[in-house]
């Protein structure tokens, strides 16, 4: 089969080369699924378990980008609670090969059904943003209608979803970013927008929760405005800012069938709206990954046409 595929940890993104693999076997509780659309964020780049397994043994060539959204063509020994034929969008595992391929092994239980009136590329967007944007709101933020958060990056892929989330559930919002974000920002439910490049950050006073996609200098200034009882929540590692009064919390996204339902209903009734900047094939997919101009929103792979 086609797919992406990394061998040089120093080359980044740039280093990824289109290559023949050998198509996945399923493993006990596993489904294939032929990948119809796949999603990468950059930073997979970085972190061990896209170059070791779990014992630590290298296992490169590797295979990038760990969302997907397809259909399932084969059920691995014991798999329950899937079909062949079934389309499916999920987190697939961060130490096995990934979804930037025609075809991917995945545990059934990290997928959900994808309705039909859902296209495969809005599928394949929205497991890793929508689900790390869930998770930071609600479950570690632990947020409450009427709250305030400040969402970092309102105009990336997990901020946009943020934002929509919280305004949903009836939090104030504010947005941040550069400059030119300023109408996404809003345009994605940010109530107000600080731009960071030319905005006072602490001009915002206090919030609730912080919502981080940044970190550095960033995070540790928003540790300050989290109010008494409130929570620092980052996606970039363990966190460096401390509320003097409050939780700080970083987090991996996990896998989660009923959340992901949850999303994906919020998108078929217009609640969300997914934050998509390009579409591209497989035979594109490097070049996309190497944008020369800046883009905010997700890069998706359209791997079947
Ligand atoms: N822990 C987890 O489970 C988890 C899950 C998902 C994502 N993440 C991490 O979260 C981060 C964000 O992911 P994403 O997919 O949302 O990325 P993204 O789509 O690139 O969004 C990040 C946004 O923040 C903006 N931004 C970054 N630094 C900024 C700064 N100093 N000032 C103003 N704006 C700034 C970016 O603008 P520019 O593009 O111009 O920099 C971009 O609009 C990544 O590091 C990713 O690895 C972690």
């Amino acid at each position: 089969m086609k797919a992406i595929v990394a061998t040089d940890q120093a080359a980044g993104t740039a280093g990824m080369s289109l290559a023949e693999r050998p198509e996945p076997q399923p493993a006990i509780n596993d489904v294939i699924v032929e990948v119809h659309a796949s999603g990468f964020v950059p930073t997979e780049l970085t972190w061990p378990s896209t170059w070791t397994d779990r014992a630590g043994r290298e296992r490169t060539p590797s295979i990038p980008g760990h969302e997907l959204a397809g259909v399932v063509t084969a059920l691995g020994y014991g798999t329950t609670g899937l079909s062949v034929g079934q389309r499916v969008f999920g987190l697939t595992d961060w130490y096995r090969d990934g979804t930037l391929a025609q075809y991917v092994a995945v545990e059934a239980r990290n997928l959900a059904p994808l309705p039909g009136d859902v296209d495969f590329t809005v599928g394949a967007s929205l497991p890793i943003s929508g689900l790390t944007a869930w998770q930071g709101l609600f479950q570690h933020g632990r947020l409450q209608a009427g709250q305030s958060v400040l969402v970092h990056g309102v105009a990336g892929a997990v901020g946009s979803i943020a934002a929509q989330l919280a305004r949903e559930f009836g939090a104030y919002v504010i947005g941040t970013g550069r400059s030119a974000d300023r109408q996404k920002a809003l345009d994605f439910g940010a109530n107000e927008f600080v731009d960071l490049g030319n905005d006072t950050l602490e001009d915002v006073g206090g919030v609730d929760i912080v919502f981080d996609v940044i970190g550095g200098d960033v995070q540790k200034r928003s540790a300050t405005l989290v109010r008494p009882g409130g929570t620092l929540v980052t996606v970039v590692g363990p966190a460096e800012g401390r509320p003097t009064d409050g939780l700080a919390v970083d987090f991996v996204v996990e896998s989660d069938r009923a959340q992901l339902n949850e999303i994906v209903q919020r998108v078929r009734d217009g609640r969300l709206r997914a934050n998509i900047s390009n579409i591209a094939t497989l035979d594109e997919a490097v070049a996309a990954f190497n944008p020369i101009e800046r883009r905010t929103g997700k890069t998706i792979i359209r791997i079947r046409q």
